[in-house]
């Protein structure tokens, strides 16, 4: 089972391809479900037809789906999230997690996840295209599972310790929010569930495409997205660059148009070298609905399966080398002075502009202390693991 997710910023043509790389796929027998995480309901404009909650079928193969967030809030989840906000809120209690935490979960968010979840797990699909929000959001989304694992497990042990013993005083008098029955069986269960949706995205049969238009504004928060997604451990396997003008027959204005994009797509292949990049040309009409979806699609790929696994490696590595382990973390376009990292118990926290990843450290380098650290000329964070020395571990 694959899983496809693709972003980029506002405009440049998400939905259309995401539904054009399903429509494709599924004419090739593979059987697919296309899941939208955005509010926008443009799926359904895409498709040219109604879409519903639940998966609606357009063509042979083909579902679509638009994940209808205040509706399966609803119906389950409810309880729990109005109890994580509040929990949240109260962050006098914990202000070290307050201050680590980087990302507040929002209830869209966690809902599109937990259906992806349900899907992925339910044997029904060979693919699952999601068409995700623009680059800010997606970037939130997928940050999510990590970050709220972090502090369901920072946080709720001490919540629970503190309901056990203090309850009858708290509830009176620090205004912490009290659980109602079943809340903690529940957020385990969220816990469980939310780590099975990141194993799942970040493994080896997901990965994100990045879609762009040709223009240097266009571009440049793409390569942003590119440091972003990889310093969360997301493989971005493809590059689309969508509506390029076609160069022949072109009066004035678009023979300008042409020069332009031409030098911003020399750009895009210098930034995103080593990953395909495909491209679409700009149509003469909104390409609408599964027939023409598909021919985009189709023109986009070319000869190349955009079902399958590509070959670009996943930018998170743990190797052995002469001196230890060594923890690779491929981090495209940063230079040193932009990394910031520390180590804290099993965790490295990385930090990357106003981005932060609590890394979990693999149990066999959780034992091990750091060496070392550094970020070479490819944007590569290595950091070096060794045994800790016997006078350290006796002392
Ligand atoms: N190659 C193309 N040629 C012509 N029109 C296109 C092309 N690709 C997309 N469009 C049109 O551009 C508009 C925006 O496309 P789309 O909705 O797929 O973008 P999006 O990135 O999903 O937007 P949003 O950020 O709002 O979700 C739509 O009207 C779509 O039909
Ligand atoms: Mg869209």
């Amino acid at each position: 089972m694959r899983i496809l997710l693709f972003t980029g910023k506002g405009g440049v043509g998400k939905s259309t391809v995401a539904a054009g790389t399903a429509a494709l796929a599924a004419a090739a027998g593979h059987r697919t479900l296309v899941l939208s995480t955005d509010a926008a309901h443009s799926l359904a404009d895409a498709f040219g037809t109604p879409v519903g909650a639940e998966p609606t079928r357009v063509a042979d193969n083909l579902y679509v789906q638009q994940v209808d967030a205040q509706l399966r809030f609803e119906q389950s989840w409810a309880e729990i999230q109005g109890y994580l906000l509040s929990v949240l809120d109260t962050t006098a209690m914990d202000p070290v997690a307050a201050e680590e935490l980087t990302v507040i979960p929002g209830a869209e968010e966690v809902l599109a996840l937990l259906e992806l979840r349900l899907h992925a797990l339910s044997d029904d699909w060979d693919l699952i295209v999601v068409d995700c929000a623009p680059t800010a959001e997606t970037l939130r989304l997928l940050a999510l599972p990590e970050a709220l694992g972090w502090y369901m497990q920072r946080v709720f042990p001490v919540q629970q310790r503190v309901v056990k013993a203090l309850r009858p005083v708290l509830s009176r008098a620090a205004g912490v929010p009290m659980p109602g029955g079943g809340v903690f069986e529940a957020v385990e269960r969220l816990h469980a569930e939310l780590d099975e949706v990141r194993a799942l995205l970040s493994g080896p049969d997901a990965s994100v495409r990045i879609v762009l238009t040709p223009e240097a504004v266009v571009l440049a928060e793409a390569r942003r997205a590119y440091t972003t997604l990889s310093l969360f451990g997301y493989r971005v396997d493809g590059v689309v660059a969508n509506r390029v003008f076609p160069a022949d027959g072109a009066d004035d204005w678009r023979a300008g148009w042409v020069l332009a994009q031409d030098e911003v797509l020399g750009q895009v292949e210098e930034s995103f070298a080593g990953v395909p990049l495909w491209r679409s040309e700009y149509r003469a009409s909104e390409p609408v609905g599964v027939a023409a979806l598909a021919t985009l699609a189709g023109d986009l790929y070319g000869e190349t399966d955009p079902v399958a696994t590509s070959g670009v490696r996943g930018p998170f590595e743990v190797v052995s080398v002469r001196s230890g382990v060594q923890l690779r973390l491929r981090l495209p376009f940063v230079t040193r002075d932009e990394v910031d990292l520390a180590r804290s118990g099993d965790e490295l926290v990385v930090t990357v502009g106003s981005y932060r990843r609590l890394l979990t450290l693999p149990t066999g380098l959780a034992r091990l202390q750091v060496a070392g650290a550094r970020v070479d000329d490819e944007g590569v964070l290595r950091v070096s693991f060794k045994e800790h020395s016997a006078k350290e571990r006796v002392g």
